[in-house]
C-alpha cells in the first residue's frame, strides 16, 4: 500500500484588525492557489482554516516530507496572500515570510511546519492542531498526556496494543539537538527535559514494535522558532500538530481530553506573557483580549485514501464550556498581575522580545551595590 504525507503548513500573511484574525479573502487566495495543485494533482486533497491570524494549510500528497514543490506550493500561497493582505493594508502583511524568495524548502524561512509520511490504516482518524498566540512548547504537556499519562489515556493500562508506550523525540531547540526516549521507562527523563518548555519541544512521537510501523511518526508537532530565523523578535512561533488517533493510539477522546486542564502557556501579549490555553470552535479563534488569551483549535479528519473528510470542529462540544470558563478565570488572575511575573515572561525567555531595548537606556545609570 502507498503512503500518504500529511503537510500542515502555516504563516501569519496579515492580521485583521491588528493580529487578531485572518481577513477571508485571505482563506480565498489561499484556496484558489491549492485547488488548482489539486486539480493538476501535485495534491491529493486539501483544506484551508485560520486560528487567530495565522493561515493553515493543511495538504495530502504522495511526495514525501520536506518536498521541494509542496513546500514550494506553501510559499506561493502564502506569498498571494501576502499580496492580497497589502492590497487590503492588513496588518503586518507577510509576518512570517522571512525570506525575499523561495529556495527549495520552507523550514527556516518563517513558516511553521508538520508533516509526516505513512501508511493510511483502514480507518486513518487524524486531527490537526493549530495554536495562536503561543510557542512549540505549548505542545509538550498535550502530548505527554496523550502518549504517557495513564491517568490521561485509559489505553495505556487497559489496551494490550497500546500498552508498552511510545518513543518520544525530543530536540533541544537552543542547541539544535535531538534525543530519542522511551516511555513508560524512561518517563521522568523524559519529564526533566520537557518541562523546561521554552527549550526542550516533543518534535515527534513513534510506536514501539506492534500494530504499526515503528518507522511511521504518529505525532509530529512544529517547532520552528522566529526569532532563530529572524535573528530579532518579529511575533510569536504560533505551533501547529498532527496526531493520528485509535486502534492501536490514544483515542480521540484521548487525543483531546489534555486541553481540559487550559494548561499555562508562553507567548500573550507581545510575545511576553505566561496565560492560559483555550481551546475553542473554529468562529471562536479570536484572540481579541490583551491579544488573547492564547487559542487551540482541532480540526478532525478521516483520510480516504489522501481525501480529507472533515474538518469536524473538535472543540466546540460544550463539554469544553467548563474549560473555557475555567481559561477566563484564569485570564483575569494572570492580567491582574499586569507587568510582574510570572504573567511576564522571566528575564531569560524577555531576551528575544523588545525589553532589551528599554533596559539598554538604563544601562548606564547603575552603580556598584555597597
Ligand atoms: C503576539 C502578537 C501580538 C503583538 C502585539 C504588538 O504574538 O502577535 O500580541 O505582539 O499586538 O504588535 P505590534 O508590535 O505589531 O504593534
Ligand atoms: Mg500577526
Ligand atoms: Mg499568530
Amino acid at each position: 500500500m502507498s503512503k500518504i504525507t500529511v503537510s500542515l503548513i502555516k504563516a501569519d500573511c496579515g492580521g485583521w484588525p491588528g493580529h487578531a484574525t485572518v481577513h477571508p479573502a485571505l482563506v480565498a487566495t489561499a484556496e484558489e492557489v491549492l485547488g488548482a495543485a489539486k486539480s493538476s494533482g501535485t495534491l491529493v486533497d486539501f483544506n484551508v482554516l485560520a486560528c487567530g491570524d495565522d493561515i493553515e494549510l493543511i495538504m495530502t500528497h504522495t511526495r514525501g516530507v520536506d518536498e521541494a514543490e509542496i513546500h514550494g506550493l506553501a510559499w506561493e500561497a502564502f506569498e498571494k496572500a501576502t499580496e492580497k493582505a497589502k492590497e487590503l493594508k492588513l496588518y503586518g502583511a507577510g509576518q512570517d515570510l522571512l525570506c525575499d524568495a523561495f529556495c527549495g524548502n520552507i523550514r527556516g524561512m518563517g513558516p511553521g511546519v508538520a508533516e509526516m509520511e505513512f501508511t493510511e490504516r483502514i480507518a486513518e482518524p487524524l486531527v490537526a492542531f493549530m495554536m495562536d498566540k503561543t510557542e512549540p512548547g505549548a505542545f509538550n504537556l498535550p502530548i505527554f498526556k496523550m502518549f504517557a499519562d495513564p491517568f490521561n489515556t485509559a489505553g495505556l493500562v487497559i489496551d494490550p496494543s497500546l500498552h508498552h508506550g511510545f518513543i518520544f523525540e525530543v530536540w533541544d531547540i537552543m542547541e539544535h539537538k535531538k534525543v530519542l526516549m522511551s516511555s513508560p521507562e524512561e518517563m521522568y527523563d523524559i519529564l526533566a527535559l520537557i518541562g523546561a518548555k521554552s527549550r526542550y519541544v516533543i518534535k515527534r512521537v513513534y510506536p514501539k514494535p506492534g500494530k504499526l510501523p515503528v518507522e511511521e511518526p504518529v505525532a509530529v508537532i512544529s517547532t520552528e522558532k522566529l526569532y532563530q530565523t529572524a535573528g530579532t523578535y518579529v511575533g510569536k512561533d504560533d505551533p501547529v500538530a498532527l496526531v493520528r488517533a485509535q486502534s492501536g493510539l490514544p483515542a480521540l477522546g484521548e487525543v483531546l481530553e489534555p486541553f481540559s486542564l487550559g494548561h499555562l502557556v508562553s507567548g500573550w501579549m507581545r510575545g511576553s506573557h505566561n496565560g492560559p490555553l483555550m481551546p475553542c470552535s473554529f468562529d471562536t479563534a479570536h484572540p481579541t483580549r490583551f491579544d488573547g488569551p492564547p487559542r487551540a483549535i482541532a480540526a478532525g479528519f478521516q483520510l480516504a485514501d489522501g481525501k480529507l473528510i472533515g474538518p469536524v470542529d473538535l472543540f466546540k462540544d460544550i463539554a469544553f464550556d467548563l474549560t473555557r470558563k475555567r481559561v477566563l478565570e484564569i485570564t483575569d488572575y494572570m492580567r491582574a498581575h499586569g507587568p510582574f511575573e510570572p504573567h511576564r515572561l522571566p528575564m531569560e525567555d524577555m531576551e528575544y522580545t523588545t525589553l532589551p531595548h528599554v533596559m539598554n537606556k538604563l544601562k548606564d545609570r547603575f552603580e556598584d551595590t555597597d
